[in-house]
């Protein structure tokens, strides 16, 4: 017989506790916070077939407009995926949950209109990886929506951004860093950058590490016609 702990495969992200304080400051952020009017913000216009990555408890999902055909949702940590399913069965637009990561997206290539990335580029192991595989798995043309936090602009914040992510920060918030450039990281990518802002969450008081927000689009570009 099997020892008990290797019966059931563990999940590739496994961050029981964070995914407890998640569930909760998330709501509290969305409504206290005002971070539902920039989920409501991100994703407004999409239409098609959307995937989105990281899904966590599901709070962008009341924010899809009827547009939208049909979301896939990925969430890969077992608390979270079950209450993005609750979530799920609330919105107004089907939406499909299902297990997986960002590095390796269980979908066909060019099978989505629009992909969205919202507070999970700071967490992935691989970004270059993620975004890759979102341009894989978009349409020629397609659009990316991102809502993040990344590093300051400022050098003071930033510096102690890097310090964070060095120490501590990764292992108390389910492996956040608050240093990434994702604006850098999706031109790498090979999209072609839309309009977007910076602001901070919250938009009063003094900055926090993960205050540095930008949201916006990019587009999976459209094969060169003289190519
Ligand atoms: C800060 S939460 C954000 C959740 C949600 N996107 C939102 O806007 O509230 C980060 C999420 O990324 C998920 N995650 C962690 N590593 C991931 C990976 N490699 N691929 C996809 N999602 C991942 C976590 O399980 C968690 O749900």
């Amino acid at each position: 017989m099997l020892p008990r702990s290797s019966k059931m495969p563990r999940d590739a992200v496994h961050h029981p506790v964070f995914a407890r304080f998640y569930a909760k400051w998330s709501v509290t952020a969305d409504e206290k916070g005002g971070v539902a009017a920039y989920r409501h913000e991100l994703l407004a216009g999409l239409s098609g077939r959307v995937i989105e990555i990281g899904a966590g408890n599901g709070l962008n999902f009341a924010h899809y407009p009827s547009s939208v055909s049909e979301v896939v949702a990925l969430e890969p940590e077992r608390m979270l995926r079950k209450l993005a399913l609750e979530a799920a069965v609330h919105a107004e637009v089907p939406v499909d949950v299902v297990p997986g990561v960002a590095e390796a997206l269980p979908v066909k290539s060019e099978a989505f209109d629009a992909a969205v990335a919202s507070l999970v580029l700071c967490t992935v192991r691989d970004v270059p990886r993620a975004l890759g595989e979102l341009r894989r798995v978009l349409r020629p043309g397609g659009e990316l929506r991102f809502f993040e936090h990344g590093l300051a602009p400022g050098r003071g914040l930033a510096g102690c951004q890097r310090a964070l992510d060095r120490t501590v920060w990764p292992l108390l918030f389910g492996g956040c860093h608050t240093a990434r450039d994702t604006i850098a990281a999706i031109e790498a990518a090979g999209f072609e950058l839309g309009d977007y802002r910076r602001f901070r969450v919250p938009e009063s008081g003094p900055p926090l590490p993960a205050s540095p927000c930008v949201l916006g689009t990019a587009r999976r570009p459209l094969p060169d016609a003289d190519a």
